[in-house]
């Protein structure tokens, strides 16, 4: 099993590439289950949750093939043959349940697995399979798996009102609202800049769909969809992650393809943490000049609100910032386990159910602590930056599923972060 080493080195400087969106590729994929033509995407990330759903769909007979070193991803599925999530696939990457609309829509039938629960949550499916069945499918639940099926007519247009504005279950609602007979219109729908990329794209395979990016999103059902080819989205938590690199280990760096649009909310908290973000003619330069970090108080919400896949590595800067602060998860149920890691290296932080209390301290030591979920991985890795002495972040499996070439981008800007095999 492979782990991170990270020494602190002082500030950082140059330049950082961001990849396409892993959360924007992994509903785009699916999208390929809509149509018998080619999909083709490009700007895609080279991750494991990419490989994982690339096997998920060549199990139902899909031709999915990774090209220029996985960049760009070729598919076409003008057969499908079985129709079913196997519980080994879905239980490792809970994305795989965003075939569920699209096999409805295109089968009229998804066999799908229950995710189960994962490191930061149970993960239910409540709203999906609400959402679904407002198109007329019947979702059953049986040994764990979900049986859904489409009316023989097909799935019928219709208005729904989410009771929580769902990524994954906007997804899969507007994905299968494409094929249903007339309009639906999804109410409370996620706005999410991965669900208006993948609108984008099925817009291009002639979807007509209107509303992304707001709470209303309204789908017209058509016939067929046509092939096309899409440039996935930036990953704005790839991003966000590397530009609290510099905010911790102090210096400059500039995140190449960067979009700053993407982040408003989190980098309105940077600003008022002291860290100056500014727009670059190749995408965003993040500089902190010497001076401590002040502590702010963050929440997460849905988006526009701050991004919970931000939380861990924000709480990584929070541990050496001046003076106190409350970070409070209200997406997910479990999402603090890398506050005990961090306290492994002193920082001072109090874990009350949804409430993170952290006292900034002077400077973290770097200690062996373990990665408990892609998220948390990181930031243990960011928190490395700037203690003294090494840090080994174990358990690397985890990094992989959602950024590439970690070790390399951070050495980019001349943190000392080395991978080892053991
Ligand atoms: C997407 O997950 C992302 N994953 C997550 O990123 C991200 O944290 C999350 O959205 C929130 O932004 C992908 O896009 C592949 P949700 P998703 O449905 O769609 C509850 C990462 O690190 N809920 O918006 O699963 C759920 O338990 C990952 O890249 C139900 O109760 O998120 C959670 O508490 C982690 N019933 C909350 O809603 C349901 O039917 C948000 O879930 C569905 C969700």
């Amino acid at each position: 099993m492979d782990s991170i080493l990270v020494k602190g080195n002082g500030p950082l400087s140059g330049n950082i590439p961001i990849a396409g969106a892993k959360n924007a590729c992994l509903a785009l994929m699916p999208a390929t289950l809509l149509t018998e033509e080619p999909l083709t995407l490009t700007n895609a990330p080279r991750l494991s949750d990419i490989k994982t759903m690339s096997n998920l769909l060549r199990s139902f007979g899909a031709e999915v093939s990774l090209l220029k070193e996985g960049l760009v991803i070729a598919m076409s599925s003008h057969s499908l043959g079985t129709v079913r999530a196997d519980y080994d696939i879905v239980r490792k990457m809970r994305a795989s349940n965003l075939v569920l609309g699209p096999l409805l829509a295109r089968a009229g039938e998804a066999v799908v697995s229950l995710p189960g629960g994962c490191a930061i949550g149970a993960r239910p499916m409540d709203i999906h399979i609400a959402a679904l069945e407002a198109l007329g499918a019947t979702i059953e639940l049986k040994e764990g798996y979900l049986h859904a099926r489409a009316p023989l007519k097909g799935l019928q247009g219709e208005r729904h009102k989410m009771r929580f504005a769902s990524v994954g279950a906007t997804e899969n609602f507007v994905m299968a609202a494409t094929l249903a007979n007339g309009t639906s219109v999804l109410e409370n729908a996620a706005r999410e800049p991965e669900i208006v990329d993948l609108v984008h794209c099925l817009r291009k395979m002639g979807a007509l769909i209107e509303g992304e990016g707001s709470s209303i999103i309204t789908i017209e059902g058509v016939e067929r969809l046509h092939g096309a080819t899409h440039k996935v989205v930036c990953d704005r938590i790839e991003l966000g992650t590397y530009m609290l690199a510099p905010a911790i280990a102090g210096g400059e760096v500039t995140l190449v393809n960067g979009q700053l649009g993407l982040l408003t909310a989190f980098c309105e908290k940077l600003h008022e943490a002291g860290i100056d973000v500014s727009e670059a003619a190749d995408g965003i330069t993040v500089t902190r000049k010497n001076g401590s970090v002040r502590a702010v108080d963050v929440a997460t919400e849905v988006f526009p609100g701050f991004p919970t896949d931000l939380q861990a590595q924000m709480m990584a800067l929070m541990c050496t910032a001046q003076g106190v602060c409350n970070l409070e998860e209200t997406i997910f149920e479990n999402r603090f386990m890398h506050a005990p890691e961090l306290i492994r290296m002193g920082a001072n932080i109090e874990v009350k159910g949804g409430l993170a209390k952290v006292t900034g301290v002077p400077k973290l030591k770097g200690a062996p602590v373990m990665a408990t979920d892609l998220r948390a991985s990181v930031s243990l890795i960011l928190a490395g930056l700037a203690a003294e002495g090494e840090t080994k972040v174990s358990r690397v499996y985890h990094l992989d599923r959602g950024y590439e070439q970690v070790a390399r981008k951070f050495k980019a800007v001349g943190a000392k972060v080395e991978r080892i095999s053991e």
